[in-house]
């Protein structure tokens, strides 16, 4: 989704905007561009699709200016092109916008009836045009920016630079995130700390509301009432080493690879290996008065509360309620007294799950959440937090971040579960004991790397895949779908494998791989039938289980992916990985932009 950046700096500003922009690319974006003063007017350079274009337009056209703004868009008003492109400016001010306007319609014409005309299709024009008129009358900068933030609404990050004012960049957010960093005798503005990563650690967060004024002095944070705050300035982890690409062709393969190490880590942090117990970071909610599970989230995120709801019911005799984020908000929940929301992110900040979580809260759910990003805004609106410590990921297709949530909420469903009183110490220690393998287990996963990549050679080229699955590898059938789909463009769905005799056997011919995701636990039998259905049609199936179930199947199978003998519980975790390097390698075999998949974003800031 859009990236922000701005700097007032000591020397040349646009090298600084242009790293910036780089390290921004991973969010997804299909145009971006950069406006800088020069002599105290606006001057801008803007191109469609990479980032490369916009170097080679600044190569020929260079841009000079001590101070500027850069921006990568992801297409929501407008089509990407050139014209839609940010920066917008006029004579007097050129603005960056993350998210939507809502009210640009009447804003707009209303605009318009004071004569002042329209040369994009974006929603962001409306905020140029009200800050334009505002100077216009009179009104310096600040005052013009406190007047637009009472007009306009949705939600926003903004970079806001002024023709004439060589040392001030203002920002102002509302509902999409905003960080200011503190260099040596120069400023910067992002919407992620990540931008910022080759240029400064120390980074504040700016809180919903608020509007800041930059300049190589320092900021001066405004809240929404227009009172003068302060905020706190802390030292980043995130450093230039962690977000590299190492030796790997790609973020996403690196980040698969990384699975073991971080999965390691997030376990660290949940149980005690010696005691075998699991002991969560304080959390300040009495799990033992928990009535019920409501889980929300979206994409990968969604899958993994799909797994955790077969944990939460099995182990913690929870009910569990679980929604895409999107649709949540759209059901009744009538009494929410004794509900935790959880709420599922990797990045912490997703439009729609950000707005699922204020609505429950809204209800008089509890919320809970479990992010990967700690200073997001889903972690500091929440009663509760969980990191999942999978470290930075930069792939748009979600893979550490997904098997981390795995782990954090297995974690989570013992914990509870011990709380309700329900799990004996014995059967804690032995479900701690099967994850404390799950690095060394996952580690013997990716030693199959090479095969996968031979598999993927037989459906890189087809044109429809089938992923079938029964209770937990049912949810691991729609992520290895959505993981294909994201990244190699092939058509590809999951079915619960006892649903494919409902509709989606029809679909089956030799033109048509289907994956069947059964490790050998209690619902073997029962997807070994479906599997039969699919043989006996003429159907490919390549079969990802353990020893047991390949030896059972295996001479059905158009192939096999042989993964480790692990218990029930852990499995899904295991069989993440599989299912992503195929898609990976799928891909590589297509040629797509692995990393920035078409039109998808890292993380949708928008509804
Ligand atoms: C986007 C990403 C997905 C991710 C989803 C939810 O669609 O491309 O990889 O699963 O958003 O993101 P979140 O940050 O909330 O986990």
């Amino acid at each position: 989704m859009c990236g922000i950046i701005g700097a007032v700096a000591e020397e040349q500003v646009t090298p600084l905007l242009l790293s910036g922009l780089r390290r921004l690319e991973y969010r997804g974006y299909d145009s971006a561009g950069i406006a800088t003063l020069i002599n105290g007017d606006i001057k801008r350079r803007r191109a469609e699709g990479k980032l490369t274009e916009l170097d080679a337009l600044i190569e020929d056209q260079p841009l000079g200016g001590r101070i500027g703004i850069g921006h990568t868009r992801w297409a929501t008003h407008g089509v990407p092109n050139t014209v839609n492109a940010h920066p917008h400016s006029t004579s007097l001010v050129a603005l960056v916008h993350n998210g939507i306007i809502e009210n640009f319609l009447p804003l707009r014409a209303e605009l318009e009836s004071v004569g002042h005309s329209f040369k994009t299709e974006t929603d962001t024009e409306v905020v140029l045009g009200l800050v334009h008129e505002y100077l216009r009358q009179g009104m310096s900068p600040q005052e013009s920016t406190t007047e637009m933030l009472k007009r306009v609404e949705g939600a926003f990050a903004l970079g806001i630079i002024f023709s004439g004012y060589d040392d001030l960049l203002i920002g102002a957010r509302r509902g999409c995130p905003l960080v200011v960093g503190y260099g040596e005798g120069e400023m910067f503005l992002a919407s992620d700390a990540l931008a910022l990563a080759s240029f400064t650690d120390r980074i504040c967060y700016l809180e919903e509301g608020d509007w800041v004024e930059v300049s190589r002095d320092g900021a001066l944070i405004h809240e929404n009432t227009g009172q003068l705050v302060e905020r706190r300035v802390r030292v980043t982890s995130v450093t230039d080493v962690e977000i590299g690409k190492g030796n790997y062709q790609h973020f996403m393969l690196k980040e698969i690879y990384e699975q073991p190490a971080v999965i390691g880590d997030c376990l660290r942090s949940l149980f005690n290996p010696v005691e075998r117990t699991v002991s969560l970071p304080d959390i300040s909610i009495d799990f033992s008065k928990v009535r019920r599970l409501n889980i929300v989230g979206c994409g990968t995120s969604y899958y993994a509360g799909l797994v955790a709801r077969y944990w939460f019911e099995t182990i913690a005799d929870l009910p569990v309620d679980i929604d895409v984020a999107s649709e949540f908000r759209y059901r009744s929940i009538p009494s929410q007294d004794g509900v935790l929301g959880l709420f599922i992110s990797q990045s912490g900040e997703t439009a729609d799950t950000l707005a699922a979580l204020r609505f429950a809260r809204e209800r008089g759910q509890i919320i809970l959440s479990v992010v990967n990003v700690p200073e997001s805004s889903m972690a500091r609106e929440s009663d509760g937090v969980l990191h999942t410590l999978a470290g930075p990921e930069i792939g748009v297709a979600s893979t550490k971040a997904f098997t981390t949530q795995l782990v954090t909420l297995a974690g989570l469903a013992i914990d509870v579960a011990r709380a309700r009183g329900v799990l004996g110490r014995e059967k804690e220690a032995e479900l701690v004991a099967a994850l404390m393998e799950v690095p060394s287990r996952a580690a013997e996963v990716l030693n199959h790397d090479e095969a996968l990549r031979t598999l993927a050679e037989e459906i890189y080229d087809v044109r429809d895949v089938l992923y079938i699955g029964r209770g937990t590898s049912y949810a691991i059938a729609l992520e290895g779908a959505l993981k294909l789909k994201e990244i190699s463009y092939i058509h590809a769905e999951a079915y619960a494998a006892g649903e494919l005799k409902h509709g989606p056997i029809a679909l089956i011919d030799d033109g048509v791989p289907v994956i069947v995701i059964a490790p050998s636990d209690g619902l073997f039998d029962k997807t070994a039938s479906n599997m039969q259905e699919v043989v006996t049609r003429g159907g490919r199936v390549i079969l990802m289980s353990d020893s047991n179930g390949v030896s059972a199947l295996g001479r059905d199978a158009f192939s096999t992916v042989v993964l480790p003998k692990v218990s029930a519980f852990v499995a899904p975790i295991l069989y993440a990985i599989p299912v992503q390097l195929l898609a990976y390698h799928a891909a590589v075999l297509k040629g797509t932009d692995i990393d920035q998949p078409r039109n998808l974003a890292k993380s949708v800031t928008v509804e």
